[in-house]
């Protein structure tokens, strides 16, 4: 069968909608916090409240196609079937049906929308443990369905079980997975070696806790189909870089570089590496709540991504920023434009961005490759010389933790960089050192910044003062709302016992005011909402209406606090993480402070 991306999206939106599933559309990519996972890396994450319990405003039958980042398996990206990005294809049950329409639906979809042999199929359930039974009941559905019970497999937690790693608090179960030849195995496939995972069915039913996993009251059903995998697949391909989702970049890749994808293995591999490391870089800058790359959280991942597609450009042996931007734009035009048109209306800003983070890579890269030839040299010189002096010297291989992250701080190479930089010349890198070396520079600029912040209205660093500071973003956003949008924060001053507020007004507040005010900020308090940090260059907190002094130049990075969308200001920090630490507010005096200026002192109690 042909089938390309678009068609692929459509037919499962169309076939879910016709089992009565409504579209939710897709969430950012950017994690919102509120799990600590950085990124999203599920179709399920958004939807986390709603598997717990709380009622969705559009039903019990979701669906949508939801783009992902994954990047543990970034190393491996250069071969046919990793990828930083993809959209994974999934719908929900929010405690309406279960096993038997999910089984049902899924062998539908497969066989008779996709044309896939069901006598090829293959399916595992879960072998059950001491959380959870032996999944007999799906192995049975399957069965009646037509799949052979020689194709069905029991197996362990590792293999048939999901939830998010890292968490607890979220919703997981056991999963039915369903399994495909790859298109070269012939007639009589073994399973598992000719066989590839195609998607797989959660039966949520479960919340991980520290404890042990609790059984919901809803017993709900989450989806997930790789769309670039089951396109692949569905095509008859086995590099996933010849799909319609890549070859356009390919195309141009070729072009510029004058290599051949088919018949030049390392340039393959480069190509690959730049073209899903461009086309991640496009999804995170072009997002809803988009990025620029950064030295922290995110900004970093994306930086490190960033840095390799540069890094094989060179290899490649064409001009990165040209390079990346060339790709990039067939990547938001003709790939994803439709299905996501913010991409569309902010491919300035995306090729641009790409041009400034290769200019500053580059500038720093010669140098950077200079030292890095130094370390290596230095490194052989001893070598050299011990086995001289003792031929049972055991030569050295491992390029200091110390001078990795003298690389990464002077420099800007990431460590990945540096490993892969090392491997090439058959040399290692201490790991741990240069984790040890940055947790030292980290507090030492930790110290700095709180320096710098005493300065700045906060007198002391602790606990209860970060709590101050963080009801004083409150405070602010409630006085615009209940007041005026013109007001603004004039000054702030910040001890353990209380706080104290300055903003400009024209006249005192009335005791209604003054009620309202403190009541918004309790009501903000009792929503328990995550504060949320990001790094992001002024000019985008400018669009996204973050508030506070524009003092930086044009193009400088700026500390942003966000507080759902109640708040949104610039600010070094630091912050609680929730609004529940705050306690309850109390607005103790409305006072005039100067002309034009009036003073609030208040308590969290
Ligand atoms: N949550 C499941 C997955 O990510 C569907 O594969």
């Amino acid at each position: 069968m042909n089938i390309t991306s678009k068609q692929l999206r459509e037919r499962w939106l169309t076939f879910y909608e016709g089992k009565g599933h409504v579209n939710v559309g897709a969430v950012s990519l950017i994690g919102d916090g509120s799990t600590g996972v950085m990124f999203n890396v599920a179709g399920m994450q958004p939807l986390m409240p709603y598997l717990l319990g709380k009622p969705h405003p559009l039903g019990k039958r979701l669906c949508n196609v939801q783009g992902c980042v994954r990047t543990v398996d970034i190393e491996s990206v250069g071969d046919e079937s990793h990828f930083t990005f993809f959209e994974m294809m999934g719908n929900w049950s929010l405690g309406d049906y279960f096993k038997r329409e999910k089984t049902a639906w899924t062998y539908e979809l497969l066989t008779q929308v996709f044309g896939l042999d069901g006598k090829k199929l293959c399916s595992t359930v879960f072998e059950g443990n001491e959380s959870a039974p032996r999944d007999e009941e799906t192995a049975a559905l399957l069965q009646g369905l037509g799949i052979a019970p020689d194709h069905i497999f029991y197996l362990p937690k590792s293999d048939n079980w999901w939830e998010l790693e890292g968490t607890v608090g979220t919703p997981c179960g056991p999963d039915n997975e369903w399994f495909y030849p790859i298109h070269a195995a012939g007639d009589a496939p073994v399973f598992p070696d000719d066989y590839v995972e195609i998607g797989n069915d959660v039966y949520m039913q479960y919340r991980k806790t520290e404890g042990g996993y609790v059984p919901l009251e809803n017993k709900n059903v989450d989806t997930g189909f790789g769309l670039d995998r089951m396109l692949l697949f569905l095509n008859g391909l086995t590099d996933g870089y010849k799909t319609d989702l890549f070859s356009g970049a390919i195309a141009v890749l070729e072009r510029l570089t004058q290599k051949r994808y088919d018949e030049d293995p390392a340039a393959r591999k480069a190509m690959r590496i730049v073209a899903d490391h461009t086309r991640t870089t496009v999804m995170l800058i072009g997002d809803q709540r988009g990025i620029v790359p950064s030295n922290t959280g995110a900004g970093y991942i994306l930086r490190r991504l960033m840095r390799r597609a540069i890094r094989y450009c060179r290899q490649l042996g064409v001009e990165p920023a040209a390079t990346m931007c060339a790709a990039a734009e067939v990547f938001i035009g003709e790939v994803y434009g439709e299905a996501y048109p913010l991409l569309v209306e902010k491919r300035e800003y995306i090729l641009d961005e790409i041009k400034k983070e290769a200019e500053r890579f580059e500038a720093m890269l010669e140098k950077g490759m200079a030292e890095f030839e130094k370390c290596v040299g230095g490194i052989a010189r001893k070598n050299a010389f011990m086995a001289q002096k003792d031929p049972s010297y055991v030569a050295e291989t491992v390029i200091g933790g110390k001078q990795a992250f003298r690389l990464y701080d002077t420099y800007g190479f990431p460590l990945e960089l540096t490993q892969e930089l090392a491997a090439e010349r058959g040399l290692s890198v201490d790991a741990a050192g240069f984790d040890a070396a940055f947790k030292e520079h980290q507090e030492k600029s930790r110290g700095d910044l709180h320096a710098g912040e005493a300065k700045g209205g906060l007198e002391s660093h602790s606990q209860q003062a970060v709590r101050y500071h963080t009801a004083t973003h409150l405070l602010n956003a409630a006085l615009k709302q209940v007041l005026s949008p013109d007001v603004n924060q004039k000054g702030s001053n910040i001890t353990d016992e209380r706080m104290r507020f300055d903003f400009n007004f024209p006249r005192a507040m009335t005791p209604e005011e003054v009620q309202a005010v403190e009541a918004l900020v309790n009501r903000k308090i009792e929503e328990d909402i995550p504060v949320v940090y990001r790094e992001m260059s002024l000019d985008e907190a400018r669009k996204e209406h973050f508030v506070g002094v524009f003092d930086a130049k044009y193009g400088d990075m700026v500390k942003t606090y966000s507080i759902g969308e109640f708040s949104k200001e610039m600010c070094g920090g630091p912050h609680v993480a929730h609004t529940g630490e705050l306690g309850r507010f109390k607005i103790v005096k409305e006072q005039s402070s100067s002309a034009g200026i009036r003073r609030i002192k208040a308590i969290l109690e």
